[in-house]
């Protein structure tokens, strides 16, 4: 670590943190995303725990207000007073019975990290305020963990499906995109693309409005996926109703990977309140790393989503192929992986570690999630190198990591190749893993997530 400037750095982080507060939760950024998103409201709560513990319980417990009675969580939280009627027309929350009545939000979900986060927050509270923190979440992450199984599982694989784009959290990242491109669309979006009309949908974007609009979504990306959530729409966002043929219902990678390391957590948050996650429940979690492991391809020695409907592997290599490392798999999978982390012409440019490959044909080093290095990706790797040995090389990425936002800033991601920051300016998540960065000096600090005890 470069050292003593990482005080300054922390100081820095916090100020985001303080500037994007909005009383019990934070938004992932002032301008651009005024509202509550859930993986976001995740690793916000994983890095104030460090230094303010009932503070990162406020915004779990603010997170949960927008769960659904069916226990959806989900992966939106319209902040009160601000003005985004695109955004919350699409979505008109209030029409499904399920929906809690006092908020709106959106109608899908999001990498599933609350019971990550509530195991760390955890850690961080005093014995008397943990016991309670816990006995008021733990219902709430069985119920969602429940939600997943239930709704996103219907054959009982141990896979969840997902049903938009926006769930998967790495938004445009390229299997989803070329996956979207292959579908049959609607005439008039046909007539619209062919004759470069996409660009209307900018009318109702917020992002290019803050953000040039070179490193975000292109207008055709946006215009597709906004048209599918409204054709899932008209199946109420439900998986059991949605035509395998108007629908893109993907497998995927990260959010699986992540699901394994939650399902520790959950079962480590029952042991400690002395419960007893339910068999059926206990069942699909434990059909989850092995129906991953099935997400393996061994002539290229990499992890890909899959199609749900068709099992056909979505083969764009991306940075979700080493989430699982975090899930615990076996040796002969991590040292492809691992090697693959140290090639500089794939994934160890200047500044690692990339969203896509460099020497990728994708690969864009300033657009979104087709290439910059993204800060949370960057602490799940960490996380996962821990978990599979690579100590040194764990340490290495925290370094850089730290190192590329103490002279970049807090930005919401970065190229790989010239350190230059994009997107937002004062992005919470990037704030927040940091601190969490700092503070990981000993990574013998169990909160459950690893596959093994340390
Ligand atoms: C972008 C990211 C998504 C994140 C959201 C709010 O859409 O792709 O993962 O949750 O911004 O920060």
């Amino acid at each position: 670590m470069s050292g003593p400037d990482h005080a300054s750095l922390a100081r820095r982080a916090r100020e985001v943190l303080d500037r994007n507060r909005r009383g019990a939760w934070t938004c992932p950024s002032g301008e651009l995303y005024p509202h509550l998103w859930l993986w976001d409201s995740c690793f916000i709560a994983i890095g104030v725990a460090r230094y303010d513990a009932p503070r990162a319980a406020d915004e779990l417990r603010a997170l949960f207000r927008g769960q659904w009675a069916n226990g959806m969580v989900p992966h939106m939280i319209f902040a009160e007073g601000v003005h985004d009627v695109g955004s919350r027309r699409l979505w008109q929350s209030r029409n499904n019975p399920a929906a809690p009545r006092d908020v709106e939000t959106s109608c899908i979900t999001q990498p599933p990290l609350p019971a990550v986060a509530a195991a760390h927050v955890a850690r961080a509270l005093p014995d008397d305020e943990r016991e309670r923190f816990l006995a008021d979440v733990y219902p709430r992450l069985v119920a969602y963990h429940r939600w997943l199984y239930r709704e996103r599982d219907l054959r009982g694989r141990g896979l969840v499906t997902l049903i938009h784009p926006w769930e998967c959290g790495l938004d445009t990242t390229p299997p989803w995109m070329d996956a979207l491109r292959r579908m049959p669309a609607p005439w008039w979006m046909r007539l619209a693309l062919g004759l470069h009309l996409a660009r209307v949908v900018r009318f109702l974007r917020r992002d290019t409005r803050f953000v040039p609009a070179a490193e975000r979504p292109s207008d055709d990306d946006g215009l597709r996926m906004l048209v599918l959530a409204r054709r899932a729409k008209r199946d109420d966002f439900e998986l059991r109703r949605m035509p395998a043929d108007r629908s893109l219902l993907i497998e995927d990678l990260a959010f699986n990977a992540l699901l394994v390391v939650a399902n520790r957590c959950l079962r480590r948050i029952a042991e400690d309140l002395d419960e007893t996650i339910d068999p059926d429940l206990a069942r699909c979690f434990d059909a989850t790393p092995a129906a991953l492991d099935e997400l393996w391809d061994e002539p290229t020695g990499q992890y890909y989503s899959r199609q749900a409907t068709t099992g056909d592997r979505l083969t764009t290599s991306t940075v979700a192929t080493f989430v699982p490392l975090w899930a615990g798999v076996a040796p002969s999978r991590v040292t492809p992986l691992v090697a693959l982390l140290r090639q500089p012409r794939h994934y160890r440019p200047q500044f690692p570690v990339p969203s896509v490959a460099v020497d990728a044909p994708e690969f864009d080093a300033n657009r979104y999630w087709k290439g910059p290095t993204w800060i949370n990706m960057n602490w799940v790797i960490v996380r996962g190198l821990r978990e599979c040995g690579e100590m040194a090389m764990a340490d290495e990425l925290r370094d850089r990591t730290l190192d590329l936002v103490e002279q970049t800033g807090c930005f919401e991601y970065f190229s790989p190749i010239s350190g230059r920051g994009f997107g937002a300016e004062e992005f919470s998540w990037t704030a927040a893993l940091v601190i969490d960065l700092l503070g990981d000096e000993h990574p013998d600090d169990d909160v459950g997530d690893a596959p093994r005890a340390r």
